[in-house]
């Protein structure tokens, strides 16, 4: 069995893709996974895809433009030097909510890469696999900014910027997340579109608010690094203040911020690309049920507890 998790960002999303530093964990109890079997009639590669707690099956054609587990089989094959796909069947399977901001998709290619990769007898490091699945991001995506599959393949807190090299993050004092769900599931290529458009539209005014969100990614390290949790809770305010204002939030992500912040939560922002999915609170041990159960109350359709650290 291969797995990879789901990841959350704790700041920085979409600032991130104009070159500024984000912050981002996984989330090691949500996990898509994925494990092979050999074929008993039939040729080539087949995915088994269980999604809705019914099985899909997907005959692969490693050419087809159009797919992007094709892109990801294609590209390991192609990496690999292998020129015909192995006979087996690939079952693909996930915890994590698709279109929801906790990076489904990539965990989803990162455990097909792996799994193809293994079906031929070998394994992906990880800075191959995260260069295909960066690949297979940018079907999903147009212009992602790579953190979602750098998370997910090192499966490490990270402190990232675009095109610079890896920087792990150092935890000192565990950070408790509640993780909310919205229910409403939103595209991340469209919003990341809309903040492009509003981008080259006003891009003085734009960039304002990117180069303020850089400011709070860098103090939000140096308060992690120096395990000073509470300093985070207006930062991640800040924000989400932020995010608002480049129009990526909505409603419900209101509303769930609202409630996690009148529940005793000591900060709480929207997580990913926004328009819906997933919202994340910052709570402390003593606060954690009730923010949780507030989140739910004020229509989360899923309150997870995690801590990263
Ligand atoms: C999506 O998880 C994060 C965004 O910043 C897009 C990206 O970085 O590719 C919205």
């Amino acid at each position: 069995m291969i797995s990879a998790p789901a990841k959350v960002i704790l700041f920085g999303e979409h600032a991130v893709v104009y070159g500024q530093p984000a912050i981002a964990a996984p989330v090691s109890s949500l996990r898509a996974r994925s494990a092979i079997q050999s074929r008993t009639e039939g040729e080539g590669l087949r995915l088994i895809v269980t999604s809705n707690g019914q099985q899909l099956a997907v005959e692969i054609d490693p050419e087809d433009v159009n797919s992007a587990f094709s892109a990801a089989v294609r590209l390991v094959l192609r990496h690999l030097k292998v020129s015909v796909p192995p006979s087996v069947n690939i079952t693909l399977e996930s915890d994590i909510p698709v279109a929801s901001g906790l990076g489904s998709g990539a965990a989803i290619t990162t455990v097909l890469a792996q799994a193809v990769a293994t079906a031929v007898g070998q394994k992906l490091d990880a800075v191959d696999l995260n260069q295909i699945v960066f690949e297979v991001e940018k079907i999903y995506h147009g212009t992602p900014s790579g953190i979602d599959n750098t998370v997910i393949v090192y499966e490490k807190p990270v402190y990232y910027v675009r095109n610079h090299p890896l920087e792990l993050l150092t935890i000192p004092q565990p950070i408790i997340l509640i993780v909310a769900d919205t229910g409403v599931s939103a595209s991340t290529k469209i919003a990341v579109g809309d903040v492009r458009y509003l981008y080259e539209r006003e891009p003085e005014r734009i960039q304002v608010i990117l180069s303020s969100i850089g400011a709070v990614v860098q103090q939000a390290r140096t308060a992690i690094e120096n395990g000073d949790i509470e300093a985070l809770g207006p930062l991640m305010v800040q924000n989400h203040a932020m995010l608002r204002t480049l129009t990526v939030s909505s409603p419900e992500l209101e509303a769930l911020v609202d409630a996690a912040m009148n529940a005793g939560a000591l900060g709480a922002k929207l997580s990913g690309g926004g328009r819906g999915g997933n919202m994340i609170a910052l709570v402390t041990p003593e606060t954690a049920e009730i923010v949780q159960q507030a989140l739910r109350e004020a229509g989360a359709t899923r309150a997870l507890m995690t801590t990263i650290g």
